[in-house]
């Protein structure tokens, strides 16, 4: 898994990530197999909201999510990104957000966070930060900024 997303991303940040984050209460983590061959890996954390929100409702953050180079563009991400949001849906989370395209991951469902009344704590382009909710209205009690574990400081 580290190797995979050193390959992916071209550096060590993202692989170094999940290594610090795998264990912590609420990840989750998915791969994609093809001739047993890791090629695909995508992982969930925790994230808060520092204003209004439930305190039962889980949201959670997707990132990252890797693909080896070779085996890019045959829709592998696309397998492994709706397949884990149907298994957080089952699990339960009410919402995710991602912090990315808005042109690719619209393409499952995900919208403009600040539609939703939610902003990021790193300063990045309004479009670029995006949620997905997976329950019907599960944002609908929430607003304010969203805090990733402190893990992501150091990517
Ligand atoms: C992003 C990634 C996981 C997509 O996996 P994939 O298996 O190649 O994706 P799919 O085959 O399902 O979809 C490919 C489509 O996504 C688009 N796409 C892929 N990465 C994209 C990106 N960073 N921005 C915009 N579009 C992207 C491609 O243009 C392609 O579009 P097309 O179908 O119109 O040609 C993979 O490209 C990857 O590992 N990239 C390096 C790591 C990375 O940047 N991860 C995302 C940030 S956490």
């Amino acid at each position: 898994m580290h190797d995979l997303n050193v390959a992916a991303f071209g550096r060590d940040n993202e692989a170094d990530l999940v290594d610090k984050l795998r264990g912590v209460a609420s990840t989750f983590s998915f791969v994609a197999v093809r001739s047993d061959r890791l090629v695909g890996h995508i992982f969930f954390s925790p994230v808060k909201i520092a204003s209004e929100c439930p305190p039962d409702l889980i949201i959670l953050g997707l990132a990252p999510v890797a693909v080896l180079p070779n085996y890019q563009r045959q829709g592998i991400g696309s397998v492994l990104i709706r397949y884990s949001l149907q298994e957080c849906t089952r699990c339960g989370v009410g919402a995710v957000v991602v912090l990315g395209s808005p042109t690719y991951y619209s393409r499952f469902g995900f919208v403009s966070a600040k539609a939703k009344g939610l902003s990021c704590e790193y300063a990045v382009p309004d479009e670029a930060f995006m949620v997905l909710e997976l329950a019907s209205n599960a944002l609908v009690a929430c607003s304010g900024i969203v805090k990733y574990r402190s893990e992501f400081g150091t990517v």
